[in-house]
């Protein structure tokens, strides 16, 4: 069955893609499925029942798979799954409960960041709370005026895990691993060409060479940028969406919900990329 593409920005940013039953996908519908994903940014492939095992399996024909730093929020049996979740049991949350409220791209505090993160809804707030944000920034690069973007080639920011990462502690060990990592601001993807501005408000602590008044002062300059309403996607999750964003062109944020009176529960998967150029 062929599948249904429905851009949901005027430029073609995040689509919509019907008809997809990624347990049974051939290597035709995953070419199509790919080639959506770099036209688009992120995709949300909607109405699927995935196992573990068919998530994994599905996941790593993009590439193989990164196991988070937050080890005892993995899936047991299963690593390769980091569960975002508010679900309880004996009264501890069986993995994180907000991942990333503010914008981000995931794992940009590595050497070699995620490529694509595949985030699958398996129990969605039923109060329409809890969607999460999507930044088109290769759009936002390219709306920048000439002179701004001449005088931002060339810069690196610091990226850092423990920059402003509001929930967890990492343990001395895992701050060992995480000594934070210098990246482009501006990044070419890899299988595009295209530039993209690299940026997290979570994780990025400074640019580089500037002072730190000046440095404080772009970032906020181009969050605000980044974020306006033309270069955002808000996405409305419903069970059975399996949402896939390339971490190499896109930002993302998680909206509040209310962990009180609704669940929302979702397993991710993590492909691994290459260092930013
Ligand atoms: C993530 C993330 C956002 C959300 O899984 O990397 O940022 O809305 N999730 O849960
Ligand atoms: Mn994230």
């Amino acid at each position: 069955m062929s599948l249904e593409v429905r851009p949901q920005m005027e430029n073609g940013f995040f689509a919509e893609i019907y008809g997809a039953d990624l347990t049974q996908c051939d290597d035709g519908q995953f070419d199509e499925i790919r080639q959506a994903h770099l036209r688009h940014g992120v995709i949300v492939i909607r109405d699927q029942a995935l196992s573990p095992d068919q998530q994994i399996a599905f996941s790593q024909r993009f590439g193989p798979l990164s196991i988070h730093v937050l080890e005892e929020q993995l899936l047991v049996g299963y690593p390769e799954i980091l569960l975002v979740t508010n679900k309880k049991e004996n009264g501890r949350y069986l993995g994180i409960p907000d991942l990333g409220r503010q914008w981000h791209t995931d794992q940009s505090y590595q050497e070699t960041p995620a490529l694509g993160s595949l985030l699958y809804a398996l129990e969605v707030p039923g109060d329409g709370s809890g969607d999460t944000h999507f930044a088109d920034m290769t759009a936002a690069y390219e709306a920048l005026p000439q002179g701004e973007r001449e005088r931002l080639d060339g810069l690196q920011a610091e990226h850092r895990y423990d920059h402003k990462h509001e929930n967890f502690e990492l343990s001395d060990n895992q701050v060992d691993r995480l000594p934070g990592v210098l990246h482009p601001l501006i990044r070419t993807h890899p299988e595009t060409g295209r530039k993209a501005l690299y940026l997290g408000v979570q994780l990025v602590k400074r640019i580089v060479g500037l002072s730190p008044d000046d440095s404080t002062e772009t970032l906020e300059r181009l969050y605000a940028h980044c974020t306006q309403p033309t270069f955002v996607h808000r996405h409305k999750w419903r069970k059975g969406d399996l949402v896939f964003w390339d971490n190499r062109c896109t930002m993302h944020a998680a909206q509040p919900y209310d962990d009180q009176r609704v669940t929302r529960h979702m397993h991710r998967t993590t492909v691994v990329g290459e260092r930013p150029f």
